[in-house]
């Protein structure tokens, strides 16, 4: 049986060490395998749920394009046009979505939400982000890496400039603790990852030999980085009212040429989960502009138009690590002899 099969996904300490690493390593060779045209089709007949409490391109995009490649089939339920939460418990909206569907993807708020799902379903739960983690990122941005380096991940050094409190700051530090890659929270005191996860981090430290840091000091955060990542410096959820705030806190953590020079390292590549707010050409970085003058907010156009930008080979690698997830955990045939067999 597959190591991970019928397993859910909630959030990277759900997995072992290896277990991320072999679906690092199942989604490169899943890659190259469509890249080829010879995907061997490992969820034949299954049936996914898409269940969206918040918005989403990339995530979603990723989990419809690997089930359709997988030849499965999937059903979306948005944040409106469905029972969920309103007029039927996640409770129960678990046990009516698995007598119909093999595999649910959960986006939405609090963790307790996806967890209370995963408590009732009786098939895999996925989490496509909530308020603390967001897990097939993480994967996506590891796969990334090595893509970019060519080198193994332990021993590489990423920062995370910005609100280091939310998803991509919690799964960021736990995820790089794991793998063994060096990191570094660079914030503001007042928007650090909490004790708590940073506790979690350093356990898995003591095991992979990661670094694990939390500092004020870009200069010094940033020296010596092969990575440096930054995310939307308010999150899906969070009030419109905590902008002002925001910005005022997290100008300074900007990545820009000059904070990537301060690197040292010509290789040094830029990562950010997407969307940005690279400039005035959305709705919202508009609205921002003609409120508080700012053209950008966590990454300007020098980087994010640049060559040094990796971020859309990242979100490419979305969907082949969600694939890796979900074959992982429903596939009944030997995914390693399948992939072996198709010459991967
Ligand atoms: N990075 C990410 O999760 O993107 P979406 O919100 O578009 O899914
Ligand atoms: N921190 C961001 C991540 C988006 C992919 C959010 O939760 O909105």
């Amino acid at each position: 049986m597959n190591r991970l099969y019928r397993k859910n996904f909630l959030k990277e300490l759900d997995f072992a060490p290896a277990d991320l690493e072999y679906l690092i390593t199942l989604a490169a060779r899943l890659k190259a395998a469509k890249k080829a045209r010879r995907e061997p089709q490992l969820m034949k007949g299954l049936n996914i749920a898409l269940l969206f409490e918040k918005d989403s391109t990339r995530t979603r995009c990723s989990f419809e394009v690997a089930a359709h490649d997988q030849g499965a089939h999937v059903t979306y339920l948005g944040p409106t046009g469905s029972q969920v939460g309103k007029k039927e418990s996640m409770a129960d909206t678990a046990r009516v979505l698995s007598g119909f569907f093999d595999g649910i993807e959960y986006r939405g708020f609090g963790q307790d939400i996806v967890e209370r799902l995963a408590q009732y379903a009786s098939v895999p739960v996925w989490n496509g982000l909530t308020n603390e983690w967001h897990p097939t990122q993480l994967l996506a941005d590891m796969l990334t890496m090595t893509e970019c380096t060519g080198k193994p991940l332990k021993g590489l050094t990423m920062a995370y400039l910005g609100d280091a409190r939310y998803n991509m700051g919690n799964s960021l530090m736990v995820g790089c603790a794991m793998l063994g890659v060096n990191f570094r929270s660079v914030a503001p005191k007042s928007l650090w990852t909490s004790d708590e996860v940073f506790a979690l981090a350093q356990e898995q430290a003591a095991r992979s030999g990661a670094v694990i840091e939390r500092t004020e000091d870009v200069d010094k955060g940033v020296e010596g980085c092969d990575f440096l990542y930054s995310d939307v410096w308010v999150s899906m959820g969070e009030p419109d009212s905590v902008w002002k705030e925001r910005i005022e806190l997290l100008t300074p953590y900007r990545v820009t040429g000059e904070v990537m020079d301060k690197t040292g390292n010509p290789e040094c590549r830029f990562l950010h989960c997407l969307p940005a707010f690279h400039n005035r050409e959305t709705t919202i970085g508009e609205q921002i502009y003609q409120k508080y003058g700012v053209e950008c907010m966590e990454v300007n156009d020098e980087v994010f138009e640049s060559d040094r930008n990796a971020a859309f080979l990242e979100a490419a690698n979305r969907m082949h690590t969600i694939k890796a997830v979900m074959v992982a955990t429903l596939a009944e045939e030997d995914i390693d002899e399948a992939l072996t067999r198709a010459g991967f």
